[in-house]
């Protein structure tokens, strides 16, 4: 197939792909996203301070980028955007590494495969079943506290951030006195760019100083799990610290540096993400009191609500790959070692596959986002994010009568990890 010459996305369409900020204002980016699509679905971005890379906007694109892992590798390159100051800091801290943190979305085959295979089975529906009742509980305890707040509160502050942070930090057997700690260091790494989130507090932040608060919160969660993993070495039990602590690959010890990666990945990927997720779904819901009604009369329908608030809401904006030779994607020439966004939003909203996807329908179907990513890399923890959200749900839906907006919701200015940040809320409970 003849490819087409290679065409820059207008300044104000690529310096919004850029900037954290434009990712708070929602609907804006979402209507750039959308000209992307329909215009240059295969695009270079040249924005200040920023490689050049393409951007990838079309669903059809990202899912064909995803599942080629031989031709589209994570190793290479950051696999999340960052500006050049931020990679030359990375590269001298690390001695030369694209990566701060070396994990499962950083390795290729065949190491990536060892790795994710060491937690796989963990993470599948089987075992997930065993660990149902204790989600339960946390569930229940999350909904007591919102019921308690008497009728307000912030949905984001008082539950769904702090939710999946118990579960997920019960499974790496982090104890209950250092949650506080491990949000905390999440939000940093992940929410760096927003200044209601990162260590700071300040706006005007550089380069230099957000790298900074992400290895100061890395170096943070190492030397944490340095010690939690000595302890299950020496005192296993039923977690995935346990696992990790553990772990050979060749009948070898992994790395402290790889142990430890891992822990990371796990703690910060399996908390912010299913906190946006579940906001999102109370966002829709407290939006449009009939679909709150339907859903609370017809539970079959909590799965369908569950998939439309993680494609909705989107929380993994984007993910890069680097290609591994000369190609071709959506009719556009790709040279070895450029880099390129899979554009999650956009290919979520994209038209061609989700019939008028601004609507929040909990009765979508089929309803084929690529919020989990697709291939080899796709979200391991997928299964456990799902869980956690019909329980939370069930317990939701048992307790509270009616709920709507107390205020306008606002979404957090990251390019990376984003979702609500605030959703007050007004309900009824019994
Ligand atoms: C709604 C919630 C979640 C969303 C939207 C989400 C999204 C994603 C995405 C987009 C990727 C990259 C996929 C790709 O490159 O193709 C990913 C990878 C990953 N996620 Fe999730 N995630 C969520 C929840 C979780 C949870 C609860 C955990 C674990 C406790 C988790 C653990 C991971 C891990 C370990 C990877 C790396 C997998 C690999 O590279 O092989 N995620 N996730």
């Amino acid at each position: 197939m003849a490819t087409i010459a290679p065409a820059a996305l207008p300044p104000e369409i690529a310096s919004a792909i850029v900037n954290p900020i434009a990712y708070g204002q929602w609907n804006e980016l979402k209507d750039k996203f959308r000209w992307a699509r329909d215009n240059m679905p295969v695009a270079q971005v040249q924005a200040e301070g920023y490689m050049p890379f393409w951007a990838v906007t079309r669903h059809e694109d990202i899912l064909a980028i995803s599942k080629d892992n031989a031709r589209f590798l994570n190793a290479p390159k950051s696999v999340v955007l960052s500006p050049v100051a931020v990679q030359m800091l990375t590269h001298m801290i690390t001695g030369g590494s694209p990566h701060l943190v070396r994990s499962l979305v950083t390795m290729d085959a065949p190491e990536h495969m060892d790795y994710r295979k060491l937690t796989q089975s963990w993470f599948m529906p089987k075992n997930l079943a065993n660990i149902e009742a204790k989600v339960r509980e946390i569930a229940r305890a999350s909904i007591d506290a919102m019921v308690a707040t008497g009728g307000t509160c912030d949905f984001v502050h008082q539950v769904s951030s702090l939710y999946p942070l118990h579960v997920v930090m019960q499974i790496l057997g982090v104890p209950h006195e250092d949650e506080p700690l491990m949000l905390k260091l999440t939000q940093e790494m992940f929410g760096g760019e927003d200044p209601d989130l990162n260590r700071a507090r300040s706006v005007q932040l550089t380069p230099e100083q957000i790298s900074q608060l992400v290895v100061d919160a890395v170096r943070d969660f190492e030397g944490y799990f340095m010690k939690l993993a000595a302890d299950r070495r020496a005192y296993p039990q039923d977690d995935v610290a346990t696992v990790i602590a553990n772990a050979l690959i060749d009948g070898q010890p992994i790395s402290d540096r790889n142990a430890a990666g891992y822990y990371i990945i796990v703690a910060a990927a399996g908390h912010d993400t299913t906190s946006a997720s579940t906001a999102g779904a109370m966002w829709a819901l407290a939006d449009d009191p009939e679909q709150f009604a339907r859903i609370k009369a017809d539970r079959s329908l909590l799965p369908g609500l569950i998939e439309e608030a993680i494609r909705w809401t989107t929380p993994v904006q984007h993910f890069m790959r680097t290609a591994a030779e000369d190609c071709e994607i959506g009719g556009q020439a790709i040279a070895k070692d450029d880099w390129l966004m899979l554009c999650y939003v956009s290919g979520n909203y994209d038209e061609r596959v989700f019939d008028n996807p601004d609507r929040f329908d909990a009765t979508r179907g089929p309803n084929r986002h690529v919020a989990f990513g697709a291939g080899v890399h796709q979200c391991l923890g997928l299964h456990l994010a799902r869980m956690e959200m019909r329980i939370l749900f069930e317990e939701l839906l048992d307790r509270v009568e009616a709920v709507e907006l107390a205020g306008t919701p606002q979404r957090a200015s990251s390019t990376f990890v984003g979702g609500p940040k605030t959703l007050p809320i007004r309900f009824v409970a019994r």
